[in-house]
């Protein structure tokens, strides 16, 4: 049976602030949906001509909240920092970190481009560190602070045809892991959410469809994605597989051969493979590896 669900109960003291990093659409949006729904103001961003300004009024419009919005590049040389610095300036107390933000690519890594490589490192792991250390301060001065990073289930295997993105995803696992340990004792929890394929748009919803069945078990729609995983970020909980098919998969992972893993994961992602003209975001990530 499905737990009953509260409105309104947003960490920490009202009037407080999420900053939900790619949130245009996609998870970033559910998040921003979610968070909005428990009762949380708001901070978005995403590139600019997204449609970021029409979601923020949106949600404020439908959950009564503060929704601010921020257009920027976070690949850019000081993307982050220049965030940081508005959030600072704005004086809005934030209380809450969900770096969801992330792109990759589906192609054999000889068909990629060293810009889809760079894109995929700058984005899914430099400015998630970056955003996370110089907003480190500001959480620690809440009484309870919560940084939620989206990995992937590809964080847990090698990825062919998706070279670069599982590694990029394992990364965040691992940075997650290690500082929540460093946060023991202060008031900033951290967790690390690690989905499956998410039905963000077409492109992805395309790619589900072509996994088959296995695509159909293991996927899921971006709300409940979002809204089980603030319960779990909420619920402090360090690492956020969602489903017992999603969860046997990472066990199981761990007894079996890496090359009949590989050989798995081709048979999925050499499927839907691209060249790298027609490289897609992190949104086709899905089936076996997220
Ligand atoms: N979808 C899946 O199957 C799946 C599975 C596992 C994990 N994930 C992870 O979940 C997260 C969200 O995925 P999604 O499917 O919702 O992605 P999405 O639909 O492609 O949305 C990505 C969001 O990030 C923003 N963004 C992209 N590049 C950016 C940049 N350089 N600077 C600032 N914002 C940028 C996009 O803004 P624009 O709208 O302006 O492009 C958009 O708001 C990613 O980290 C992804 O790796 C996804």
């Amino acid at each position: 049976m499905q737990k009953e669900r509260t409105a309104g109960q947003a960490p920490g003291p009202a009037g407080q602030y999420a900053l939900i990093t790619g949130a245009s659409e996609g998870l970033g949006r559910a998040f921003a949906e979610e968070c909005a729904y428990l009762g949380m103001n708001l901070i978005l961003v995403a590139l600019s001509s997204s449609g970021l300004a029409e979601v923020a009024q949106d949600v404020a419009r439908r959950y009564h909240v503060r929704v601010e919005h921020v257009e920027m590049d976070l690949t850019q040389p000081e993307g982050p920092e220049a965030l940081v610095r508005w959030i600072s300036g704005s004086g809005l107390p934030v209380s809450v970190l969900i770096n969801n933000a992330g792109v990759g690519y589906n192609s054999r890594f000889e068909d990629s481009t060293l810009r889809d490589n760079e894109s995929c490192i700058l984005l899914n792991n430099l400015a998630l560190v970056k955003i996370t250390h110089l907003m480190l301060p500001e959480l620690k001065r809440r009484q309870h602070a919560y940084i939620l990073n989206v990995s992937s289930m590809a964080a847990f295997f090698p990825m062919p045809f998706m070279p670069v993105y599982g590694p990029s995803k394992a990364f965040v696992l691992n940075f997650s892991l290690a500082l929540r340990a460093e946060m023991r004792g202060t008031p900033v929890n951290v967790s690390v959410l690690c989905p499956n394929g998410i039905r963000t748009n077409a492109a992805c919803r395309h790619k589900i469809d072509a996994h088959g069945l296995v695509g159909r078990l293991v996927s899921m729609d971006p709300q409940p994605v979002a809204r089980c995983a603030m319960e779990a970020l909420l619920a402090e909980r360090p690492v956020i597989v969602l489903g017992w098919i999603n969860r046997a998969l990472v066990a199981l992972g761990q007894y079996v051969p890496t090359r009949l893993i590989c050989s798995v994961v081709s048979a999925f992602y050499g499927k839907t493979a691209k060249p790298a003209a027609n490289a897609v975001t992190g949104a086709s990530a899905q089936a076996l590896g997220g």
